[in-house]
C-alpha cells in the first residue's frame, strides 16, 4: 500500500493524514476483494524495516492498526458469516503487546466454502519469513527428526507465515516503485507482477480490475514451454 507519504506532502498534510486516508481505501479494497471472489489477498501494511521511520509516524500507523484490529475483532463471527476471515502474517512478537491480543483475538477458522482470507503484513519482511523458516528446519535437523538431505521446498514453505496457502498469482504495487521491497520473497517465485502508477490512497477498485484484466491476458509458463 505505497504512496501514502507522497500523497499527503502533495497536500501539504502530514504524511500520517496519507496513512488515515491509506485505511480508507483498504477496506474499499478488502470489500471488493471479496465481491469479486478473490481467496486470499494480502496487504502490505508494515515491513520489518518500518520501525526506522519517526516515532510519530510509527505512532500513527499503530493507532490505526489497533482501530481497525478492534474493529476487525468485534465484527468477527457476522464477517465470517459473510465470507470474510482475516489473517495476521509477520512477526507478531514484536508489535506492541495490545495489538499482539488483538491479533489472536481476531484469527478465526473459515467454517464456509468460497471464504475471502485477508492477509494482513504486520511487522514482515520477506527474508526475516525465510530465516524464521529456516530455524524451525534446523531444530527439527537437531532433534534428529529430519535429515538435512531430505529438507525439501515444501518444509520451508510449511514454516513460513503463509503457509497452507497458494502462492500469490499477481502482486500489484502501487505508487510507481519497481520493486518488491522484501514482500512474499519466497512465494513470489512465480507471481506475475503489477506495476500501477498511481499512489495508494487514489488506488480503486477500476484500478484492481485493470490489474486483474492484465493479469488475465498473460501467459503463465512456470518454467516451461
Ligand atoms: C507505505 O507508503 C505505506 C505504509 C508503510 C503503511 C501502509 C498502511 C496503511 C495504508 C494503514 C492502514 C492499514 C490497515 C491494515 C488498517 P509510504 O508511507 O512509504 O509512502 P511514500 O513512499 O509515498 O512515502
Amino acid at each position: 500500500m505505497d504512496g501514502n507519504g507522497r500523497w499527503a506532502t502533495e497536500r501539504g498534510l502530514p504524511r500520517s493524514e496519507g496513512h488515515i486516508a491509506g485505511a480508507k481505501v483498504f477496506r474499499k479494497i478488502v470489500d471488493y476483494s471479496h465481491d469479486i471472489g478473490i481467496e486470499v489477498v494480502t496487504f502490505y501494511a508494515f515491513s520489518t524495516e518500518n520501525w526506522k521511520r519517526p516515532p510519530s509516524e510509527v505512532a500513527a500507523l499503530m493507532k490505526l492498526f489497533k482501530e481497525y484490529l478492534t474493529e476487525a475483532d468485534e465484527t468477527k463471527y457476522d464477517r465470517r458469516e459473510r465470507g470474510y476471515i482475516l489473517r495476521i502474517i509477520g512477526d507478531t512478537g514484536r508489535i506492541p503487546k495490545e495489538l499482539q491480543k488483538l491479533v489472536d483475538r481476531t484469527q478465526l477458522d473459515a467454517t464456509q466454502e468460497n471464504t475471502t482470507t485477508i492477509n494482513i503484513a504486520l511487522n514482515y519482511g520477506g527474508r526475516q519469513e525465510i530465516l524464521h523458516s529456516v530455524k524451525l528446519i534446523a531444530e527439527r535437523v537437531q532433534k534428529g527428526e529430519l535429515k538435512p538431505s531430505k529438507i525439501t521446498e515444501d518444509d520451508i514453505s510449511a514454516g513460513l507465515y503463509t503457509a497452507g496457502m497458494p502462492d500469490p498469482d499477481l502482486i500489484i504495487r502501487p505508487s510507481g516503485e519497481l520493486r518488491l521491497s522484501n514482500f512474499l520473497t519466497w512465494q513470489s517465485a512465480y507471481s506475475e507482477l503489477y506495476f500501477a502508477n498511481v499512489l495508494w490512497p487514489d488506488f480503486t477498485t477500476d484500478d484492481l480490475d485493470a490489474a486483474i484484466m492484465d493479469y488475465a491476458k498473460r501467459d503463465r509458463r512456470f518454467g516451461g514451454v
